[in-house]
């Protein structure tokens, strides 16, 4: 018998169960009298246990001690238990400790053997003649125990860790060159750059209002980054760990990635019980493993089709290794994906180890720590500035510290090999099944292979002449920190650099100790070691993130044209402002003063044309560094923000340039640097000096007043904080603080209390995840610029988030409007430049450091862009605002229609995401107008990504009779469209400027439905002017229409109060029946929209190959339901009881129909029958009708393909008294019912997609008269020649139109203008109805319990939706003469009765 172990019995399992069963049924048989009861399961089972003891004394007592083949090696006799060996000294203490001990205490030549649980042996290498043996010259005859596998290769999959013999092999040659140096000194910048957002949130996040010391558990830190590292350089992907750790990506990862308790005992049962019964246990830890594990797969997976598509496009990749192995072809994207698992399973906790113990070590040992961070600052002054692989690997005590560290603490303690045949090690028989221990942390501490110091952690032993790779070790195998050899760690140069940037960073930002200098470290057992309890430190920031020049010199910000001369670019002036690095600077608005804050707490005024100091303000209290200022000219008050969290704000009573009223000058302070004359700094704050304007002294010092306090406004650090003017409903100027934080987080303050109740917050708006480094503002929009690269844009108005942008890599610290444009500066140097609509027109490198500062200026008609770096210097740009120059011109006095031009110049399409900003910009353009009439208006968000909701409120003028409300319900969003390409004409100009021609003005949304919403808002306008709006009228103004109305009815379901209660309704949206006849419509038709889908779950099939006549085929199926839905004449609609609910004809309705044709008769003579005319009206307005309009199958298919799945979309056009509801639900269950009868084992899926009721008007109402009685004396019927002049006017524009016919949705199919003379005229709008729907008007009907009314402007060739959208001049004008007199009228007679109403309309 070979080696004794878990797998051999394992193996021997299923042998005795057979066995005990044979021996069973035989003695059973044969000599009953000696089995249990003659029973062959009992006597099976006892034969069973009886061979188990008997190899359980074999095993443990015999073999081990009288036949094992290693029984000769020197053996360890310390705490040798007869059952357990040494088993208690291995659990007991931490991975390696004990073999540490035996390696120095157990006389050996390279070997030596000792006991694990159940006396398994086990054979420690001592030597590196043994070492070199197992792991390089006979490497492929010792593998990673199978056991100890099977658990984590479920999850991992068969990357390079766990993978054996030729796939190994094969594997290993594909990814070494992905690991080389080439490749790992690109990835050095991902290194710093994570490495100091780790101490940048460490700083934001644990020392936040704690200064100057804090405590912070730097292994779940290290966690953290490492986690993010290895996504980033691995595979490209960032967990953004740092930021947010309860992501549910990284959740996911770290419940795969960090073992829980009950995966380790799982991993124990293993020795016991068979691993696919534990695997299948069905706990919970397994199904989470699992799920968790297909989740990480699936999005590593979807990594390698992302990276593939670039390389598709012929993109560079990110240079992170799996792209470099992808781009290799070696590997398929399963492999890829088992190596992604791999990498970060095997390079994630090891370097979180290595730096938590760098950061213990580095605190054992202060003087090491002070030599290194002297090192690392005069290599890297500031954690912004960028470094390289020859920067970070030309530091030698960095190396030094970190090689020892390695050495020390090996992240890897112990891990095993099993001999897979016969063999042996320095010439010691070794049998196949043996399990050796290769154990970094008692070689890396040899005395025998580092001397006598090898207890000693001495970073200098790296330090000697020729021992930088060595540490001075006689052999290469005593450092086995990443073993050696084929299988040692592919990842050394990778963990080695990244290791080295934590270090750095963190040694370069804080001084750190111990928070319990006593404590015992516990180390926690595992794969890694680390301290059980983590590794609590002390930490105190010695690096502030400043303009790196360290030097307190102001370089000029917003008074950038003050100090350096634009013409010629010198620079004028240059003042020491403060102690250290100047923070935040700003200019007031008159430009005459200058206000300076930074890190000495300080905030500086100046006078912008001498460069003289007047004030210096002090805080009472211990702020901190002071990030930001700002200075408002209407209160005379100047605002900082703190790192303390605080705002602060002083208020001048005039500062004028000679000589401040305010004696406040400063007592005692315990602040670090007030008292102090540091190099460079402020000699006291106090002085009255009288020095030229070169330094930082002389002016007034001032102890703001407590009062003007407040703590704690936010939760972490204020970066930025700007003023805003017009937040305010009450319409005036008095401004807004505008402050953001180093969590995310920006506040809106009012200042208008100042004096009694200090700022008072307003609003809150939050990143998350981010810093918010810088703002800006441009009515209506906030622009926040974020640590992670991203622009995020918010309507201030209706405090949405607009749009989120990446800008770059590195975080935006400047960000800058210029015109309709803006510019983000970023950490690493670039500036970006966005358009008004948001698309990235371009990026460049502007400076070699961080930008610090941007400033807009002109010389001459150029515009520049000014920016500032900690490269030390300022850089100018001219800057093309092409987008400026594409926005359109206001070029005519009538104000309707010049609103207009500017209306439909926002392209407002709700489904494109690139129109956003137009959406919000158009809703805010529209919100204005409304406010400079008169109304009282918010913005209401249905949610974040949908554009806002318009509510405007007009009140009825004083002398107004009865004040009933009227809602008008309308959307600015449009369908999109395209400009004519490559001569195929489509429109006649841009379809986003208006263009007037022949009488009508063309533009997208110009009918449909800005014209008559501007119409209905002019229309007010007059009368709010002239003190006669009859009822009070609340706009409500959607954005999403054409997108389905997302959002519309819950918001207006949660703002009802807001709205309050609504007598009338009235929508302009529809259109006539011709382009003569004025119409008033009073229904619509309702809709549903359902798709069908049936899919037979199996792949495509080949019908020669695999069509059979008894099969169904989805597609097959699908038709067979689309025909038993319209019957077989395919005009029936066949879902049962669908037509019951049709009202039926009356007599006056008919009769009504007749009329209507009656009147178009006359002057249409292409009606050549009037009643088939009638029929059709009927058909579309009072009939529903089923439309099938697309059947598809997923690819294209060839002639033989029987495809997997067919998908129809068809919609149900319904009519009163049908209900959307019940005729959505009756379609439903009659497709799945006739499905059923098809007996067809495809499966099928009916999803209804949209609905809307069908909506009959109040015709007799009041609001339906007055609009007729308007439109009559709108459109003074009696003078017919009066509208025909259709084509009659030249265009008043110099556009030619190309001769294209206007075409597209029309009401009818009458000829545009028809032939009426004044006879034929009629003499009063036709009352119609229309087959479309529009879903909100019977909700909002339901809603307010309010009747609502049509009136359509349009004409029936307006082409909306189509090329050429248009809307005759003439309709505009009259249609808000019509709304006019509705608005003055409505609500004057309180008894409403239908006056001179003409009979024709009885419906
Ligand atoms: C300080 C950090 C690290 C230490 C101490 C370390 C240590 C080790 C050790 C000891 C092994 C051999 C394990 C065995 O054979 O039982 C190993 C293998 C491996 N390591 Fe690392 N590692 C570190 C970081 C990394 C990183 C960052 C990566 C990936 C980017 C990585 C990828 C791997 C892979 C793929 C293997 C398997 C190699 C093979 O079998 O061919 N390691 N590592």
């Amino acid at each position: 018998m070979g080696m004794v172990g878990p797998t051999s019995f394992w193996s021997s399992y299923t042998f005795w169960t057979g066995s005990s069963i044979a021996a069973s049924i035989l003695a059973v048989n044969t000599v009953p009298q000696y089995t249990i009861g003659q029973s062959i399961a009992k006597t099976a089972t006892a034969i069973f246990f009886a061979q188990w003891l008997v190899y359980l004394i074999y095993a443990v007592l015999l073999y081990p001690r009288y036949f094992s083949p290693l029984r000769h090696l020197p053996t360890v006799k310390e705490g040798n238990h007869p059952i357990m060996g040494q088993w208690f000294a291995i659990a007991g203490e931490p991975s390696g400790e004990p073999m540490r001990r035996w390696l120095n205490t157990v006389p050996n030549d390279g070997l030596v053997r000792y006991f694990g649980m159940f006396n398994r042996e086990r054979v420690l290498l001592t030597s590196p003649k043994a070492l070199a043996e197992v792991l390089n010259t006979k490497n492929y005859e010792f593998q990673r125990p199978q056991f100890l596998l099977r658990g984590i290769m479920r999850i991992l999959g068969v990357g390079l860790l766990l993978s054996e013999g030729d796939d190994h092999k094969y594997q290993r040659k594909g990814l070494t060159p992905a690991f080389a140096f080439r490749h790992i000194k690109e990835l050095y910048p991902v290194f710093w750059s994570k490495s100091r957002e780790m101490v940048k949130t460490i700083e934001e996040v644990e020392l936040v209002q704690k200064k100057p010391n804090v405590e912070a558990e730097i292994g779940g830190w290290a966690s953290r980054a490492a986690l993010d590292i290895i996504g980033v350089g691995g595979m490209g992907q960032d967990f953004n760990s740092l930021a947010d750790p309860n992501t549910e990506l990284n959740k996911t990862y770290r419940s795969v990635f960090s073992p829980s308790r009950q995966a380790q005992i799982l991993g124990l049962l293993q020795f016991f019980i068979p691993a696919w019964i534990v695997e299948n246990l069905p706990i919970k830890r397994n199904g989470d493993i699992m799920a968790a594990s297909k989740l990480a797969r699936d999005t590593s997976f979807q990594l390698v089709r992302q990276k593939k598509e670039q390389m598709a496009r012929k993109e560079q990749l990110h240079p992170d290794i799996i792209s470099i192995a992808l781009e290799s072809g070696q590997f398929t994207d399963e492999k890829l994906v088992d190596n992604m698992m791999t990498f970060l399973a095997a390079g994630h906790e090891t370097t979180a180890s290595s730096l938590t113990w760098a950061a213990y070590m580095l605190s054992k040992h202060p003087e090491v720590q002070t030599r290194l961070r002297q090192e690392v600052h005069e290599h890297i002054p500031s954690l912004n500035n960028e470094i390289n692989d020859t920067l970070i690997d030309g530091m030698p005590y960095l190396h030094a510290v970190c090689q020892e560290v390695l050495r020390f603490y090996s992240p890897v303690p112990v891990t095993l090999r099993e001999a897979v045949i016969n063999t042996s090690i320095q010439g010691h028989y070794v049998p196949k099944g043996s399990v050796i221990m290769l154990c970094p942390w008692a070689i890396n501490r040899s005395e025998e292979l580092w001397g006598p110091d090898a207890g000693e952690f001495n970073p200098d032993r790296w330090m000697k002449p020729g021992t930088a790779n060595s540490g001075g070790a006689t052999s290469n195998y005593a450092f086995l920190t990443f073993l050696h050899g084929p299988r040692g760690c592919i990842g050394q140069k990778f963990a080695t650099a990244e290791m080295a940037c934590l270090v750095a960073a963190l040694v370069g930002k804080f001084e750190f100790e111990q928070t319990y200098p006593d404590e015992e470290i516990i180390i926690k057992g595992g794969i890694t070691a680390r301290p059980k309890n983590g590794m609590r430190l002390n930490l105190k920031v010695v690096e502030c993130v400043g303009d790196g020049s360290g030097e307190g010199v102001l370089i000029q910000k917003s008074a950038l044209d003050q100090a350096w001369s634009l013409e010629t670019y010198d620079q004028l002036a240059r003042i020491r402002a403060h102690h250290q690095s100047v923070l935040g600077l700003n200019l007031s608005q008159d430009r005459n003063l200058l206000f300076s804050c930074g890190v000495d707490s300080v905030v500086n005024v100046w006078d912008s044309s001498s460069l003289r100091r007047l004030y210096s303000l002090h805080s009472p209290f211990e702020v901190g560094d002071i990030f930001c200022v700002a200075y408002s000219q209407r209160l005379k008050t100047v605002f900082s923000g703190a790192q303390n969290s605080s705002i602060q704000w002083h208020h001048f009573v005039s500062p004028t340039i000679d000589g401040p009223a305010e004696n406040g000058v400063p007592t005692s302070r315990k602040h670090r640097f007030f008292d102090s004359l540091g190099p460079g700094g402020v000699p006291t704050a106090h002085s009255n000096g009288t020095e030229g304007p070169i330094r930082a002294i002389g002016g007034q010092a001032i102890t703001i007043s407590p009062a003007c306090y407040k703590a704690y406004a936010h939760k972490s650090y204020i970066y930025s904080m700007i003023l805003a003017k017009g937040l305010l409903e009450d319409g005036t100027d008095q401004e807004v603080l505008i402050t953001a934080d180093g969590k995310g987080t920006i506040k809106l303050w009012t200042t208008g209390a100042l004096g009694d109740a200090g700022l008072q917050l307003l609003h809150k708006l939050k990143s998350k995840g981010s810093s918010v480094l810088n703002l800006a503002y441009k009515a209506p929009f906030l622009y926040a610029g974020l640590s992670n690269g991203q622009a995020h844009i918010y309507n201030l108005i209706s405090q949405q988030l607009v749009q989120k942008l990446d800008a770059c890599d590195t975080g935006i610290t400047q960000i800058q409007i210029l015109g309709s444009d803006f510019f983000c500066g970023a950490n690493g140097g670039s500036v970006t430049h966005f358009d008004h609509r948001y698309a990235k027109l371009k990026s460049w490198q502007a400076h070699k450091g961080k930008i610090l500062a941007t400033a807009t200026s002109k010389v001459g008609s150029r515009k520049l862009l000014v920016t500032g770096g900690n490269d030390n210097s300022i850089a100018f740009w001219s800057v093309t605002n092409e987008s400026d120059q594409a926005r359109p011109q206001t070029n005519t006095n009538d104000e309707l229609f010049s609103s207009l031009r500017q209306f439909v110049s926002f392209r407002t399409v709700a489904k494109n995401p690139a129109c956003v900003g137009d959406c919000h910009e158009a809703a805010d353009f529209l919100r204005k107008l409304c406010n400079a009439f008169g109304a009282q208006t918010s913005l209401i968000s249905p949610q974040d990504n949908l554009n806002p909701l318009l509510l405007a409120t007009f009140e009825a003028s004083i002398h107004a009779k009865r004040r009933k409300t009227l809602l008008f319900y309308g959307h600015y969003d449009v369908v999109d469209a395209q400009e004519s390409k490559d001569g195929a004409a489509t429109w006649y100009t841009d379809p986003f400027s208006l263009h007037p021609l022949n009488g009508y003005l063309y533009g997208r949304g110009v009918t449909d439905n800005k014209g008559p919403i501007l119409a209905a808002l002019y229309a007010i306008a007059e009368l709010v002017q002239d003190g006669d709006l009859g009822c009070n009228i609340v706009f409500l103004i959607e954005g999403d229409e054409e997108a389905g109305s997302r959002g519309f009815m819950k918001a207006v379901q949660e703002h009802k109060a807001e709205i309050g209660a609504v007598d009338y309704i009235l929508l302009s949206n529809s259109y006539w029946l011709d382009d003569h006849v004025p119409c008033l419509t009073f229904g619509m038709r309702g809709v549903v929209h359902a798709s069908v889908e049936v899919t037979s779950g199996k792949p495509d099939q080949h019908s020669g190959m695999d069509g059979k006549a008894f099969q169904h085929e989805p597609l097959k199926d699908l038709t067979v339901l689309l025909a038993s839905l319209i019957g077989p004449s395919g005009m029936d609609i066949r879902i049962p009881a669908f037509h019951d609910s049709v009202d039926p004809l009356q007599p006056s309705e008919l009769r009504a129909y007749k009329g209507i044709a009656t009147s178009l008769v006359a002057g249409h003579p292409e009606i050549k029958n009037e009643d088939a005319f009638t029929q059709s009206l009927m058909q579309r307005w009072r009939e529903p009708n089923l439309t099938v309009h697309s059947i598809t199958v997923p690819e294209t298919k060839t002639a033989v393909t029987i495809s997997s799945r067919a998908k129809a979309t068809l919609s149900v056009r319904i009519v009163p008294s049908q209900k959307a509801d019940e005729i959505a639900s009756s379609l439903r269950t009659f497709l799945e019912e006739r499905f059923e009868y098809l007996q067809s084992r495809n499966s099928i899926k009916v999803s209804i997609t949209a609905k809307a009721d069908p909506w009959l008007g109040r015709v007799h109402s009041e609001i339906y008269e007055e609009l007729r009685e308007a439109i009559i004396e709108a459109w003074s019927f009696d003078a017919s020649s009066h509208r025909d002049f259709a084509g009659s006017q030249e265009p008043s524009s110099p556009i030619i139109a190309p001769n294209i016919r206007v075409r597209g949705r029309r009401a009818s199919a009458l000829s545009s203008a028809g032939t009426f003379t004044a006879a034929s005229t009629p003499h009063e709008p036709l009352f119609i109805r229309e087959g479309g729907s529009i879903p909100a008007i019977s909700f909002l009907e339901r809603e307010f319990d309010a009747p609502a009314a049509m009136f359509p402007m349009g004409q029936a060739s307006d082409n909306a939706h189509l090329d050429n959208e248009r809307m005759r001049v003439e309709n505009l004008y009259k249609g808000r003469d019509v709304l006019k007199m509705l608005f003055a009228r409505l609500g004057r007679s309180t008894n409403f009765s239908i006056r001179n109403r003409a009979s024709t309309i009885t419906i």
